[in-house]
């Protein structure tokens, strides 16, 4: 049923802006005099957990859904959001009813705010008010406020913490203050909306001359990612996106790699810091690797090859475990460590850490709770079910009470699964912690898993388990040891993998496999070149001995600590910090720009921004990259944009 159209009046609005800077408020626990509604959301510390965050209030409380690929696009300010909201209540839909307003909770909280439903499920409008005094304004003020003293209720009912509902006081430190290039955990999809320069015209004017430099240096690139966006769906298209350089966003297309060197499709010769997200510890292409790969080509699948024993050898020698299985990528292994420690525990719980990546499977696809529900997980992403991560718990790195929650709730978590050095923020990385947590999943007989995708092989030849002296009961493998070929590994204690295949039996007596069994399986498991390419690198690491990781721990220094001393003697606050031979960029700043300018200067940077060193970096590649960096900061400062 159509309803006229009801323009909404500027009081109306205002009263819709002060309901969503109350919303924003809550979330970000600052208070609403905090919050510029004209600043970008960056800059107000407003990352993309925290919009997840808003959606459903304001969902509940004006009855407008939002999605994050609208706010990406079109919304960048709190006061465009609050804009958006108010002209979908002021102009009524024809379309569906908002999900929002199917369920029972909303449709209650109307009713409370003595709104009339619209019969035929579209956006309901707020009618004219009874009270002669009080105009349409009176009406939303009364609207959201009732709307939001019913939500308050409605959290304490369920348990949360109320104080959740109410604005930190005016002189509360502000806890987000982060802009998207701080933001290192999840999502992927960030929202950038850097930098502040567009106000100022001469960065302005150097944000399009910089544009077209680097997109004519680049053209092929650019020109490849505008069919490739249409044709392929890839999270890449649109990873770090920022309106305000947009022209800038694509990816960069290889053409050849060698060593720690790559170059683009339009011939530009980089020095790679990315190197393969951390694959290509040996290098690109590394000496004999080609060969042994060409003799193996002849493999076709279905039956075993000889290749997998002698990794399985070398693996469970180098560290420390009984069994392995092996799988297509770091995904699938942590899956299946996760399905094989509720196997063999019987138990379903599974414990994570805040900062954690393990792939993009949905049982790990999870975030803490809110307020007093804190510990049951919620989705990360649409098309996580609530019941995917229904049996994770989420806490704090490094958090005291991970271990008590560990200790007293013992009978129900099969597994704890950790990255001993997050990725995201290496510096967070503590023995002590880690040691705490093997000694409280020992004693309560829960699995820990130690998923060393990013450190297996890097930091120690028996990774962190090795350089920390701390045993897991299963560690999960990839990247490295595939040397660029895809692959993952479960190893762990013969009781936990043997609940894959009922564990080991002889020929000659009554031996059987007499372990209960999950179901782990698939069609390329053990795909002969990736265990031909495993073969090499494990070999290849253990030929070039213990010592191997220091020699590149130390590159790896020589470039942070050149990076610190650019940042402090140019006066900008950036810093390099990291673990071994991986690190990342810390600022409260974007650095989208700095990026495009070291990527013109010829150094490879993806768009997650980890920078990883290899065996193959030269000091003359660690020279090349220092000049870049400082030449690049030298730039945007004469530019005003740094
Ligand atoms: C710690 C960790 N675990 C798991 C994964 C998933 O591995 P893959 O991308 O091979 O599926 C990653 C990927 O970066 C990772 O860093």
């Amino acid at each position: 049923m159509a309803l006229p159209s009801v323009e909404m009046a500027t009081s109306e609005r205002n009263a819709v802006l002060d309901g969503v800077l109350g919303i924003f408020s809550r979330i970000l626990k600052v208070p609403p005099s905090r919050i510029v509604p004209d600043a970008s959301l960056a800059e107000n510390g407003i990352d993309s957990l925290a919009l997840f965050d808003v959606f459903e209030p304001i969902k509940a409380t004006f009855g407008v859904g939002l999605s994050m690929q609208q706010v990406l696009v079109e919304l960048r300010t709190v006061r465009e959001i609050a804009s958006f909201v108010a002209g979908r209540m002021g102009t009524p839909s024809t379309g569906r009813a908002d999900p929002a307003q199917a369920d029972g909770r909303t449709a209650d909280v109307r009713a409370g705010a003595s709104l009339d439903a619209c019969p035929d499920g579209g956006e309901l409008l707020p009618p004219e008010s009874a009270d002669p005094a009080g105009g349409p304004t009176g009406n939303v003020h009364n609207l959201i406020q009732s709307q939001l003293d019913i939500m308050a209720l409605q959290l304490r009912l369920l348990g949360r913490a109320p104080a959740d509902m109410v604005a930190e006081p005016a002189d509360a430190p502000s806890s987000r203050v982060a802009s998207t290039e701080k933001l290192i955990g999840m999502p992927f999809i960030t929202v950038s909306m850097s930098p502040a320069t567009c106000d100022d015209p001469q960065a302005a004017e150097y944000v399009r001359a910089f544009t077209a430099r680097y997109t004519a240096q680049t053209r092929r690139s650019k020109e490849h990612a505008t069919e490739f966006r249409a044709l392929v769906a890839d999270c890449r298209n649109s990873i770090g996106f920022d309106h305000h350089t947009k022209e800038l966003h694509y990816p960069i297309v290889a053409d050849r790699m060698a060593d720690a060197r790559v170059w683009d499709i339009d011939g530009n010769e980089y020095v790679d810091m990315t190197m393969g997200f951390g694959v290509h510890l040996l290098g690109h292409d590394p000496s004999g690797l080609r060969d042994a790969l060409t003799t193996g080509a002849s493999f076709g699948l279905g039956l075993r090859n000889s290749h997998a024993i002698e990794v399985a050898r070398l693996l469970t020698g180098m560290t420390g475990m009984d069994r392995v299985l092996f799988v297509n990528d770091g995904t699938e292994a942590v899956m299946s460590a996760v399905k094989v420690a509720r196997a063999s525990t019987g138990r379903n719980r599974i414990v994570l850490f805040d900062l954690s990546y393990h792939g993009h499977w949905d049982g790990v696809l999870a975030r803490g709770g809110k307020g007093g529900d804190r510990l049951r997980a919620r989705p990360l992403f649409l098309g996580v079910t609530p019941g995917a991560v229904e049996d994770t718990v989420v806490f704090e790195f490094g958090s005291e009470e991970a271990l008590r929650y560990v200790r007293d709730h013992s009978s129900d978590i099969a597994a704890v699964l950790i990255e001993p050095v997050p990725l995201r923020d290496p510096t967070r990385s503590s023995p002590d912690f880690l040691r705490a947590l093997r000694a409280a999943t020992r004693d309560a007989g829960v699995a820990l898993i130690f998923d060393e995708m990013i450190t297996g092989f890097r930091c120690h030849p028996a990774g962190i388990q090795g350089l920390y002296g701390i045993e897991a009961d299963i560690a999960t493998y990839g990247k490295v040891l595939g040397g660029g070929m895809p692959i993952g590994v479960v190893a762990g204690r013969s009781a936990i993998l043997d609940s894959i295949d009922g564990g080991p039996w002889s020929y000659g007596d009554d031996s059987y496999p007499r372990a209960r069994t999950t179901m782990v399986g698939g069609t390329y498991f053990q795909h002969p070149l990736s265990m031909i390419a495993a073969r090499f690198t494990l070999e290849e690491l253990a030929r070039r001995g213990a010592e191997f990781p220091a020699t590149i721990n130390g590159k790896a220094a020589r470039l942070m600590d050149g990076f610190n001393e650019i940042f402090h003697y140019s006066g900008v606050p950036v810093e390099a910090k990291g673990f071994g031979s991986f690190f990342r960029l810390y600022s409260d700043h974007s650095l989208s720009l700095l990026y495009h300018n070291l990527l013109l200067r010829g150094v490879y940077i993806w768009e997650w921004r980890s920078w990883f060193l290899s065996a193959a970096h030269t000091e003359a590649d660690i020279d090349a990259v220092l000049a870049a960096m400082q030449e690049s900061i030298e730039e945007l400062q004469r530019h005003g944009v740094m």
